[in-house]
């Protein structure tokens, strides 16, 4: 293998059909593979009709924070019909994926994995081949059509029902369900892995879903952990692995049963927000997404296999339990906490009868033609933000900077679940409370400094705290929000501006990023698109 390559990657964005998004003709977009230390090139081109961006979830942008492609955040939109280089070092490993962060295209299909292999891998060897899956929920309404609904005054902000979910892009549908003269395919393909007797299989399992939790597991076959969003952690074998939104396991699976044909299950939970007025609430929703692990020599026929005896409702909503995932390589914990963000995630509804979602009681709102990074690079006062900018400052003015850290207390006080992000870091999961222990501060002597897990994505329990610690080495404007796609859109995110002072001396931010915020403005004279919302 070779390392420290350039690669370079064409992505075209368009539709099939107008509604639809698709990479390069592909749903899920392709798989995007490199090598640790590689620097990856990637060329997007708009071919769909609205403006767009793309964020590559999990990736440190060490360097090249507007690269990570947030709208009002780390850039402006990609116009339909324009061509953008996102152009970054890979300073790290393991399982990711690549997704629109605007709008709500990430519903309509506008994501797909990003494999980082490494050279000094742990687990090589043990393992012969290697999968890439991903799990999703699917509507079967644009979010175009969706988001307005949805925004309304008087829809009282419970969350669209998918219509679907898939395996790998592969879903079943009850046809009796679907509208008359539809194409609905009742014998649509199942997602099937083919493995061989006696080998054993690395599966990277990808969430990229707008709304739904998984339980996913496989009949007969007990798997081992070996990496959790990027990491390596020491190997646990389990039955079944919860997994929200955006989280990513590798799992080693031995193919060391009879030769036969095994149900592989993703079991969706909801864990929001469902009332009789949801969007979609007739949903034909099957909860239970199945897919086949096919042995070689095994007859064409859909599995019989039962499902070992599993407890679902310990398992959903949640994650793997923190404290039962140990890093592989001894973690060191920074100490010296620069700033502690305390967090308070809520909705609330407005006098109009709309819900939003808050952080610290204000709901976000980018400023779209006018990025905070750039802002920052060219003199606005970090300090001095609009308040709606949901903006959290830190700077490292004592101490040993290398060992700054900050912390976010994720303190939920409602009823749901939501699993929280963290752009540019991987973060210690400290402290995971559990359901209804309350949003009282947690004693610090029940911190884990120890050997926590590190990740980036932690579902937060309804009405209870969660304590994360990063290092702060990473100078830039990381997005915070939770990654259920419509609390994002009500406004459930905030800003960390890292180092504001390093990064506005150590940053020129590329001409060709900031000449997409003056496409904005003139587009927005010219045309006056109606297409681009303030979001
Ligand atoms: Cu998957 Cu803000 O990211
Ligand atoms: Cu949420």
């Amino acid at each position: 293998m070779n390392f420290g390559l350039i690669f370079t990657f064409f992505v075209l964005i368009s539709s099939s059909n107008s509604a639809w998004w698709s990479v390069n003709g592909q749903y899920p977009a392709p798989i995007l593979q490199a090598n640790y230390g590689d620097r990856i090139l990637i060329n997007v081109t708009n071919n769909f009709g609205d403006p767009a961006s793309i964020h590559w979830h999990g990736l440190f942008q060490r360097g090249t924070n507007y690269y990570d492609g947030i709208v009002g955040v780390t850039q402006c939109e990609i116009p339909n019909k324009v061509t953008f280089l996102y152009n970054f070092t890979l300073e790290q490993y393991g399982t990711y994926w690549y997704h629109s962060h605007t709008l709500g295209q990430i519903v309509d299909g506008l994501k797909g994995p990003l494999i980082i292999y490494d050279p000094k891998d742990p687990y090589y060897g043990k393992y012969d081949y290697e999968y890439v899956m991903t799990l999703s929920d699917w509507y079967h309404t644009p979010s175009g059509i969706i988001l307005p609904l949805f925004r309304a005054d008087d829809y009282g902000g419970t969350e669209p029902l998918p219509d679907s979910g898939e395996i790998s892009g592969l879903g079943q549908y009850d046809c009796k369900a679907a509208p008359k003269n539809s194409t609905c395919n009742s014998n649509n393909k199942v997602a099937t892995y083919v493995v061989k007797k006696g080998k054993k299989y690395r599966f990277r399992i990808i969430n990229t879903s707008a709304l739904v939790h998984y339980v996913f597991s496989i009949d007969n076959h007990p798997f081992t952990i070996i990496e959790v969003d990027g990491d390596y952690v020491k190997p646990i074998t389990l039955n079944a692995i919860p997994i929200n939104i955006a989280q990513r396991y590798s799992v080693i699976l031995d193919a060391n049963q009879p030769i036969d044909n095994y149900q592989i299950r993703a079991h969706i939970s909801i864990c929001g927000f469902v009332s009789d007025l949801s969007i979609n609430y007739n949903t034909s929703l099957n909860y239970d997404v199945t897919g086949i692990l096919k042995y070689e020599g095994a007859e064409d026929k859909l599995p019989t296999s039962k499902a070992d005896s599993l407890n679902y409702t310990s398992l959903q909503c949640r994650d793997v339990n923190p404290n039962s995932l140990k890093p592989y390589y001894e973690n060191k914990v920074p100490k010296n906490v620069i700033s502690t963000f305390k967090a308070l995630v809520d909705f609330n509804i407005l006098p109009t009868g709309k819900v939003i979602g808050l952080i610290n009681n204000s709901s976000f709102v980018p400023h779209s033609s006018y990025p905070t990074n750039q802002q920052i690079v060219e003199g606005v006062d970090p300090y001095k933000l609009p308040s709606y900018e949901n903006a959290h400052v830190y700077e490292c003015n004592s101490g040993d900077c290398n060992d700054a850290a900050v912390d976010i207390h994720i303190i939920n006080d409602n009823d749901y679940t939501h699993p929280f992000h963290l752009h540019g870091h991987r973060f210690f999961v400290l402290y995971n409370g559990k359901n209804n222990t309350g949003i009282k501060p947690p004693h610090e002597s029940d911190f884990n400094l120890k050997d926590p897990v590190t990740r980036d994505v932690v579902t937060v329990l309804p009405n209870s705290t969660t304590v994360i610690r990063y290092n702060a080495n990473n100078p830039g404007v990381w997005f915070l929000h939770c990654h259920i796609q419509w609390h994002l859109n009500l406004g459930m995110a905030a800003q960390m501006i890292e180092l504001p002072s390093i990064f506005k001396n150590t940053t020129t931010i590329p001409s060709d990023v900031t000449a997409l915020c003056v496409g904005i403005d003139l587009d927005k004279k010219n045309k006056g698109n109606k297409n681009r919302k303030t979001e």
